[in-house]
Formats: C-alpha cells, sequence, structure tokens
C-alpha cells in the first residue's frame, strides 16, 4: 500500500539566486518572481507556500552586519503579507502562510490582516505562528532583550485565546445584506469580546467581515516541549526538520500522542518534514552538484552565519577544525542541538558540511527525480506521515531549482500515486485534510 502524502514549499521574501552561473535575479521586489513560483508550484499541486520572516539586520555572526548583507543572508527581507495577496490573486488552488510573530504585531491587527488576507485568498491563507528567538529582534520592538523561551509561550497562549475570540466576534451568518430591511450587517450577531489578559487587552468586535475559513489555518514549528505542547494544541499543520528517519518518526509520535493529550483528534493534525532534495540527469551528476555546493567556502560561510542569527551564537569564534564546546540557546536551541551533534567529537568544519542543505535537511535526497521520489515515498512510509517542506539546498531560490521540482521531481511522485495530481477542495484547511 502506498502512503499519499502532502508537498509545501518553505521561502522568503528574499533575493533569489543573483550570482551562480544560471542565476539572473536579486532583486524580486515587486513580487513577480514569486507569483511566477506560486504559479509553477500550483500546477504542481502542492498544497502551499509557507514565507519565512524575521525582523531584524543580524550582527550574530562576528558582531558584524557584514557577512549578513555580504551574502543578502536574512537581509534584505521583505514584507511577506503584500506578496501573499499578490500570490493568492494569481492563482486559484494553492495556500499562502506567512510568518507573523506573536512578538511583533498586536493581536487585533493579526486578526484583521488575516481576516483580510483570507478573504482575499478566497480561503487559501495560513499564519505560521511564530514566538521570534532573537534580541536583534526585540530590540526593533522596545525590548533590551528577549524574554525568555517560557514567557514567550505563556504570551502565545493568551494571544491564541485572545485572537480566536476575535475570529469568533462575528457569527458566520451576520453579513446579511437585507434590501428589504436594509440591513448590511445583523448588529445581533456581532460581539465585543473585552478580554483582559496577564499580557493582552482588546474590546473587540473585530472590524472585517467573516472569511470564507473563519480563521487562517494555523501553522507552527514548535521544538522544545513547551514548543511542541503549544503547536499540538493549536495548529492544523506543523513544520519540522527531522533528525534522519528514526528523529521524525520519533517527532510524528510525540506531536500526536501530545495531541491525544490536549484533547484532539492526531489526524487533524498534518506534520510537514523539512527537505533539500538535490536533483540530477544522473545519480553521478546530482552527487557531483551536491559535494561541489557543501565543499564550497561560502556555503561554509553562509551555513555558520545562518545557525549563528537563529541562536544569536557567534560561531565565527570558535576554530573550524575544533570540535564545539557545549552551548544553550533562549533561540532555536532545536535547530543549536541537531546541528551541534553533541559529544560526537566532530569539528565544525565537518558539522557544517554534514548539515548540508541549509540545516533544514530532515535526511539527505541527492540523486535522479525517480531516485528521490523513490526514497522519499519509502521514508514516508516508515514516518507514518504527512507531508514534505522542500526547500532549496543553498539556501537561495532559482528558476531553475523550482522547474527541476515541479518538472522533474513532483511528476515522478505522480506517477508512483504519492502524490495529488489534481486539487479537489477549495480551502487550505480542507486541502490540508483531504487526506
Ligand atoms: C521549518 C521551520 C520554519 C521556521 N520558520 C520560522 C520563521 O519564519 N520565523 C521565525 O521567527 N521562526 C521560525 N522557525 C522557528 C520556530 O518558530 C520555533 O521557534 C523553533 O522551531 C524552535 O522551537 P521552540 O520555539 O519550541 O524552541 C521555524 C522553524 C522551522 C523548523
Amino acid at each position: 500500500m502506498t502512503t499519499q502524502f502532502h508537498l509545501g514549499w518553505f521561502m522568503g521574501f528574499s533575493p533569489d539566486e543573483w550570482n551562480e552561473p544560471f542565476a539572473n535575479g536579486g532583486a524580486p521586489w515587486d513580487g513577480g518572481f514569486y507569483v511566477e513560483m506560486a504559479k509553477a508550484l500550483e500546477r504542481a499541486c502542492f498544497d502551499f507556500m509557507m514565507v519565512e520572516d524575521t525582523l531584524m539586520v543580524s550582527e550574530a555572526y562576528g558582531h558584524s552586519r557584514e557577512v549578513y548583507l555580504k551574502h543578502a543572508l536574512m537581509a534584505p527581507k521583505h514584507d511577506p503579507a503584500p506578496l501573499a495577496a499578490l500570490m493568492t490573486a494569481a492563482t486559484r488552488h494553492i495556500g499562502v502562510v506567512t510568518t507573523m510573530s506573536t512578538m511583533a504585531y498586536p493581536p487585533f491587527m493579526l486578526a484583521r490582516l488575516c481576516s483580510t488576507l483570507d478573504h482575499i485568498s478566497g480561503g487559501r491563507f495560513g499564519w505560521n505562528i511564530v514566538t521570534t528567538g532573537e534580541n536583534a529582534s526585540a530590540q526593533n520592538f522596545g525590548m533590551d532583550e528577549l524574554p525568555p523561551r517560557e514567557i514567550r509561550y505563556d504570551m502565545a497562549e493568551e494571544y491564541l485565546d485572545l485572537v480566536r475570540q476575535l475570529f469568533g466576534s462575528w457569527d458566520k451568518d451576520a453579513v446579511v445584506m437585507d434590501r428589504e430591511t436594509g440591513y448590511y450587517a445583523d448588529h445581533g450577531k456581532v460581539r465585543t469580546i473585552d478580554f483582559n489578559g496577564k499580557y493582552f487587552k482588546c474590546r473587540g468586535p473585530l472590524n472585517t467581515a467573516p472569511s470564507p475559513q473563519g480563521r487562517p489555518a494555523f501553522f507552527q514549528a514548535g521544538g522544545s516541549p513547551r514548543g511542541k505542547d503549544f503547536a499540538a494544541k493549536h495548529a492544523d499543520a506543523i513544520v519540522a526538520v527531522g533528525n534522519g528517519v528514526a528523529g521524525m518518526k520519533k517527532y510524528r509520535e510525540d506531536i500526536r500522542s501530545r495531541a491525544v493529550k490536549a484533547g484532539r483528534d492526531p489526524d487533524a493534525i498534518k506534520i510537514f518534514f523539512c527537505i533539500t532534495p538535490t536533483l540530477g540527469e544522473t545519480e553521478e551528476e546530482a552527487k557531483a552538484k551536491h559535494a561541489r555546493m557543501i565543499n564550497s567556502d561560502r556555503f561554509i560561510e553562509q551555513s555558520l552565519a545562518f545557525i549563528a542569527g537563529v541562536t544569536d551564537i557567534d560561531f565565527s569564534a570558535f576554530n573550524l577544525d575544533e570540535p564545539l564546546p557545549h552551548m544553550t540557546t533562549n533561540g532555536e536551541q532545536g535547530s543549536l542541538d541537531k546541528f551541534a551533534q553533541w559529544g560526537s567529537g566532530k569539528t565544525l568544519r565537518q558539522l557544517v558540511i554534514e548539515a548540508s542543505g541549509g540545516l533544514v535537511s530532515s535526511f539527505e535526497l541527492v540523486g535522479t527525480p525517480d531516485q528521490v521520489a523513490t526514497k522519499m515515498g519509502e521514508v514516508m512510509e516508515e514516518v507514518g506521515g504527512d507531508g514534505f517542506l522542500i526547500t532549496s539546498p543553498s539556501l537561495r531560490m532559482s528558476r531553475r531549482y523550482i522547474i527541476e521540482v515541479t518538472d522533474g521531481l513532483v511528476p515522478a511522485l505522480q506517477r508512483k500515486g504519492l502524490v495529488r495530481s489534481a486539487y479537489a477542495t477549495s480551502t487550505l484547511r480542507e486541502t490540508l485534510a483531504e487526506f
């Protein structure tokens, strides 16, 4: 029996490839490049595109902005919400998920923006709920430093409670548009929420009409025990970087048992594991391409700067040819643990090379479209579900990479009956729940 699985794509509103031999981009700021990408992914019947976001120009690597700006790494990065409007206006089926931080958006503005985008997209909008993990971002919002993770999740719990109440402040049928009585909306079906919490206070009601999904699809990526509980309680879909096939299976089982404890049906949550396939006409060609990428000085510097940016640890301070000392972070602890392979005795250089795939690869996938499709099917069978979140191994997007996936890998998956060949639903939450 084949296990059919879902596909999503992880990207950012950042420069596409600009200095590779086949690159011709670097300034996608009118949104055209990503609109074109959305159309290509819709042709391949992806469930959704997820647009990541952070709110800073990092200085974590070498106490300087130099490496980040040199490689356009994490900056420049533009606001994903207007891009979501453009992408959904140009498509009809694919979902668009944007990242918005509970630290940065006042809850009322977040609920209003989500409702507006859910309308514009005809019910295809999702919110990636993040609490933010970097001091440099917190300092852009009036704080001297990031609150500890526990407090961030306390705030996020209260935030979710509030925005759910705002989404519920209008009954579904509150807009009546009754020509006879002259009523556009029935005021008896719209209520204040009078929310008065520890961190947030909001009177309500929301001032937007009820959207097609009622609320956006909720996405999350909890890595810590607290984060996993939060995701298991609230998320329609979870994105994660698995630690090999065994790690993926363990993570999925962990989330599903937390969901049961939270009183939810575990099948109502779809878990997407990050992968970064490297594809070639032949296996040799794919391997050569992969080796060329991970051994370049540029890749090593970019990978270290990236992991520094999400952990607030200055990796420029360590010798590349020695093992790392044990460390913890108030940022992305899971990413740090996976990267550092504590106790392995490996040098920093070895760790970076092994973390090939931009630190977001759950397991290695290098080969022809047919080989990679077969491997994806085998892994999904072992893990038990639910989907893969594809992203480019070089931390950069190019038309060529997108086409290799949409016109090489996806058709191979479709021939094996592993992914959908046509959309059967219209809203993002329905698409996620299709199988
Ligand atoms: C695939 C993936 C995508 C993520 N995208 C973002 C993002 O766009 N912005 C952000 O601030 N954090 C992002 N995160 C970080 C998570 O929101 C979360 O903080 C992290 O996984 C650590 O878990 P914890 O918060 O439970 O410690 C992402 C994590 C993963 C695994």
